[in-house]
């Protein structure tokens, strides 16, 4: 199957289970909104719990936040999001549309590297690179009509001059319009950590290099909302402000970047699906950065940021609060002296959550099909997850509905439920029960039957291999324990 069938086909197949659904999809949806249904933010949980535990308890270093959404106005202007979170945007004069330059010209060069135009396609994503470096918008607007680009809806060339748009959103706060004030929604995590540095240093007694670490919501008007959860306009973040010495920073940028690029193929990724990009054009804050990129069914696009902010954020908070941000080294330096006061340097990783659901996710569908003994063919739809963050662990399927056989069921179901998230069903034949696990990517089922009666065994099946086995009942939690660890 194409791999743009295989997306349209996992789309639906996250509907029909469970997985993801459109925002307010009764009201026709909202575009680039989704909504997590009952499996998907159980998924999304167990990652945002693998992430977690990786970062706060696993290194010793690292301490976890939960900062506010709203902030203070002035996070963003001395953060810098006011004035430069921009994108370059140019708009069709025939159809309205408008696009982000980068996408438009970039889904060019795909077009044409489909069609085997390979050095055009080359060439095109170059010069873009280049103008996009110096902001030169005259420039981009030449490339796009010099290479005949054309809008989706209307096919034609006629483009209005290419302009800066912001990407957060604004409220108001207060009740009385004359005494409220504009506030913006989050378009990153990361300043929640910044504004708390004083506060988790000085609390927390942490000594450099430490981390504070935090998961949440984001919000970013995009333009262009397409390919499903992976480019949203309220989505969340897993980030980490790695605090530093300053001079140290491009030995921590490589550290976390293998650190991260490990802890992916640890939740399963395999490691050639992953790959580094440098970034060519840095963000206002960044002396060096750099994206994890995985290999998405529409091709390979950013999972991962791995920055180095410097002491960008630190003192421009300092700036603009006027509350002394420095950190007190008494570390011993070359010179035989205190490394003294400083502003700490950060390395940042930032991950988007919802494009790692969608990672796990599209690496985990998979049609299968087989002949059977009889020679007739047979086939499934399942999900390949990792057993750690499968939203369900354990099916527990009575094979009758009578018999005493649901009454031995739900006990082994009280059992493990304390444990572990189980499924109980006693509804239909019982290869339908397990076609329905395997599209929603349980890895065991155990099967109770009237041999249970007799020698207290039921029948563990295995879904990616559908192997069978027999097992004293007993040892069912111990065992799926074993498995999920
Ligand atoms: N604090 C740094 C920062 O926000 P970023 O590269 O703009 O850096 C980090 O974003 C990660 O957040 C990205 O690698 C991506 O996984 C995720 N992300 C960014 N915009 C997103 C969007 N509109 N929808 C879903 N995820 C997004």
């Amino acid at each position: 199957m194409a791999e743009t069938n295989i997306f349209s086909t996992l789309i639906a197949h996250c509907k029909e289970y469970g997985f993801v659904f459109q925002s307010s999809e009764i009201y026709d949806g909202l575009s680039a909104v989704y909504d997590y249904g009952q499996y998907g933010s159980q998924l999304k949980k167990n990652i945002r719990d693998e992430w977690w535990k990786s970062m706060t308890q696993l290194n010793e270093n690292i301490v976890g936040i939960d900062a506010a959404i709203f902030m203070h106005p002035t996070t963003w202007k001395a953060s810098g999001h006011i004035d430069n979170f921009c994108d370059p945007m140019i708009d069709n004069k025939d159809s309205n549309k408008r696009y982000r330059v980068d996408h438009l010209i970039e889904t060019f060069a795909e077009e044409q590297e489909a069609l085997g135009n390979k050095d055009l396609a080359a060439e095109v994503i170059q010069s873009m690179e280049k103008l996009l470096m110096v902001n030169d918008y005259p420039g981009l607007k030449k490339l796009i009509e010099d290479n005949k680009i054309k809008c989706a809806i209307s096919k034609t060339c006629n483009w209005t001059d290419v302009r800066e748009f912001n990407l957060m959103f604004s409220t108001q706060i207060g009740s009385v319009a004359e005494e409220s004030e504009t506030i913006y929604l989050r378009p990153e995590t990361a300043q929640g950590i910044f504004v708390n540095y004083l506060n988790v240093q000085k609390t927390g007694r942490m000594k450099i290099p430490f981390g504070i670490a935090q998961t949440g919501k984001a919000f970013r008007n995009e333009i262009v909302a397409r390919q499903f959860i992976f480019r949203m306009r309220e989505f969340e973040q897993m980030e980490m402000q790695f605090f530093i010495r300053p001079g140290t920073q491009m030995q921590w940028f490589e550290y976390w970047k293998e650190e991260r690029r490990k802890w992916h193929v640890s939740l399963g990724i395999p490691n050639d699906k992953l790959r580094y990009h440098n970034h060519v054009k840095l963000a206002h804050y960044a002396d060096a950065a750099l994206d994890i990129e995985f290999e998405f069914p529409f091709g390979w696009k950013e999972l991962e940021g791995i920055h180095s902010r410097t002491d960008f954020d630190l003192k421009q908070h300092q700036l603009y609060s006027k509350k002394k941000i420095q950190y007190f080294d008494n570390d011993i330096n070359e010179d035989g002296r205190p490394y003294g006061n400083y502003i700490p340097y950060v390395v940042e990783t930032s991950v988007g959550l919802d494009r790692l659901v969608l990672t796990i996710l599209s690496l985990a569908y998979e049609e299968e099909k087989w002949n059977k003994e009889d020679g007739t063919e047979d086939s499934r739809v399942v999900m390949r997850l990792p057993p750690k963050i499968a939203p369900i662990k354990l099916a527990i399927l009575p094979l009758i509905k009578k018999d005493g056989l649901p009454e031995i069921a739900k006990d082994l179901m009280n059992e493990c439920k304390q444990s572990f998230h189980c499924f109980y069903e006693e509804k239909d034949a019982i290869g339908k029960r397990y076609r329905r696990m395997d599209a929603i990517g349980t890895p065991f089922c155990v099967t109770i039957d009237h041999q249970t009666k007799e020698d207290n065994t039921v029948t563990i099946r295995y879904r990616d291999s559908m192997a069978q086995e027999r097992m004293p009942i007993e040892e069912v939690r111990k065992i799926v324990e074993e498995k999920i660890n």
